[in-house]
């Protein structure tokens, strides 16, 4: 299938112009208009906690810019290197806690992790990896150790945001594309979000549809939607805080080859 005929697939799909409508137009807490909450799974109790930080995060400068194909690639690239650390704090805390159940059931490294694609894509603009994680990631990853440590499957909330967030990704990779005149294809420097994109629709709705078979008790389940709205509130700082310093990073280039 075509990218442009998969796109048509997330947008029209009846799943996705729920999550769609749910992440922009948040209804007030409690009242989820499309699931009454006597029956509300826990994904429906994420997506609708999760909804106004959702909203947050694509009026930040760098989102719009993203989406309207403006975006610089320093601006973009120093986007990346952040996500680089998060990515692999999450990726090596949800391995350290494959002892807890709940994360062995949802988990999945070979297609969930991304590491390895961040760090290619930050290649394919000529850059390595940064050393460390500017302050806002630093949070975040504090954040996540102490989840590990005290009740790992709150790690799923996180999860649960970075899997969501590939099907924004979905639109977003077209007017990346435009915004570094890079085809649209593999190995340019967009892979972290056309990653397993044919399969995206099919496979987020598994992932939501085994977090809702979780026989997580009330408490873990409250602990998971906390997980996933801190996650989401340090994903719109961190948004918020790119714009700013992406002036003082190494000039790159987009690798057009
Ligand atoms: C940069 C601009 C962004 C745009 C344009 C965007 C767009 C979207 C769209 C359109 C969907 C719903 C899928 C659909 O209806 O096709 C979605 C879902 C989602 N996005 Fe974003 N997004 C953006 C940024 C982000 C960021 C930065 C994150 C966090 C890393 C994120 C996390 C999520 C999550 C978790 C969902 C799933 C919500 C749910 O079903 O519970 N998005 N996004």
């Amino acid at each position: 299938m075509v990218l442009d005929d998969m796109i048509t697939e997330v947008i029209s799909s009846e799943s996705a112009a729920t999550v769609h409508r749910s992440v922009s137009e948040p209804p007030p807490v409690g009242q989820d208009a499309t699931v009454p909450s006597a029956v509300a799974t826990l994904p429906d109790r994420i997506r609708q906690a999760i909804a106004a930080a959702h909203v947050a995060v694509e009026a930040t400068p760098l989102a719009q810019a993203m989406s309207r194909g403006t975006v610089s690639v320093s601006e973009y690239v120093a986007l990346l290197q952040e996500l680089h650390h998060w990515h692999r704090s999450l990726e090596s805390c949800l391995s350290a806690a494959s002892d807890c159940e709940f994360v062995r059931l949802v988990y999945r490294p070979e297609t969930m992790n991304r590491t390895a694609i961040l760090v290619s894509d930050l290649s394919a603009f000529r850059v390595q990896p940064s050393e460390r994680p500017g302050p806002v990631v630093e949070q975040m990853i504090a954040e996540l150790t102490t989840w590990q440590a005290r009740k790992p499957w709150a790690l799923l909330g996180a999860l649960y945001v970075m899997e969501g967030s590939r099907m924004g990704s979905m639109l977003l990779v077209r007017s990346l594309a435009q915004a570094f005149s890079l085809s649209n294809a593999a190995a340019v420097g967009l892979d972290y979000h056309r990653q397993d994109m044919a399969n995206r629709p099919q496979a987020w709705k598994q992932f939501r549809q085994e977090l809702a078979e979780l026989s997580l008790s009330p408490v873990q389940q409250d602990d998971v939607i906390q997980a996933a709205v801190v996650t989401m509130q340090g994903l719109v700082q961190l948004y918020a805080s790119l714009l700013v310093s992406a002036a003082n990073n190494p000039t790159v280039t987009a690798n057009s080859d």
